[in-house]
């Protein structure tokens, strides 16, 4: 059995027998708000893999660098080590959760332009969003490291929204986070998944149906499974 080297809240990482690989394991665990909301979706691990695993091909193909290298069984895929760069790199076309409560512009608000932000991966302080000034102080990534992050954040917002948007998905917002290489590339790591999107379905207008990510877990707004399920149909096409 491979080496437990962390367990998250969604996912497991085992070292393999080379130590620049290492094998990831999604779990169909949920967790909300911190984990103080904790419950299982049925064959999460499983749709996430396949949908990850197929994002991270599709941005490959951009000129994305990822850590993905195979998907290796239905829940687990192999992954280049990485030092994860400490940083929620979050990428919003339309005002929702967070950023609403924040700002007080109005949920569902088209954003003149996409906003990128950056939180601290902190489970301690709640993962606070950070200005640059405090990525710097805490020494979390340099300003060129900084600029690279947002840079490829955009990018793979322009490519991801097309993606969704010919599968009838509108891609609200989502969280990123990024990975050091040993000579210093950074990677795209960690996974995209309904669990870290807000996708909305273009076929429905009603506000509740059109909800295909882990909000429906976060709000109980039931079938949840069926919407990844769903998703990965889509993301399939
Ligand atoms: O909660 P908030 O509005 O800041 O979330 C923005 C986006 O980042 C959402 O798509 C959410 O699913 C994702 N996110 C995440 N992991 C976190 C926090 C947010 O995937 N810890």
């Amino acid at each position: 059995m491979n080496q437990k080297i962390y367990e998250g809240k969604a996912k497991i990482l085992y070292a393999t027998d080379d130590p620049e690989i290492l094998l990831t394991h999604f779990k169909d665990d949920a967790t909300a708000f911190n984990a103080q909301k904790k419950g299982q979706i049925r064959r999460k691990g499983e749709i996430n893999c396949a949908i990850a695993t197929h994002l991270f091909k599709f941005l490959e193909t951009q000129g994305i660098p990822t850590h993905f290298i195979a998907q290796t069984a239905p829940d687990r895929m192999q992954v280049t080590a990485v030092k994860i760069i400490p940083l929620e790199v979050v990428v919003r076309n339309i005002a929702a959760g967070s950023f609403v409560a924040r700002t007080g512009i109005e949920f569902g608000t088209l954003l003149k332009y996409p906003i990128v932000e950056f939180f601290y991966k902190n489970d301690n302080l709640g993962d606070p969003l950070f200005t640059e000034d405090h990525i710097q102080l805490l020494e979390l990534a340099t300003p060129a490291q900084v600029i690279q992050l947002r840079e490829m954040a955009l990018s793979i917002n322009n490519f991801l929204q097309k993606f969704f948007s010919d599968r009838h998905l509108t891609l609200v917002d989502f969280k990123l986070e990024f990975g050091c290489e040993r000579s210093g590339n950074i990677l795209l790591a960690d996974e995209i998944s309904p669990d870290t999107c807000r996708l909305w379905d273009d076929l429905t207008s009603d506000p509740n149906q059109k909800i295909m990510d882990k909000d429906r877990f976060r709000q109980d707004l039931g079938n949840v499974a069926t919407a990844y399920e769903e998703v990965l149909a889509r993301v399939k096409l």
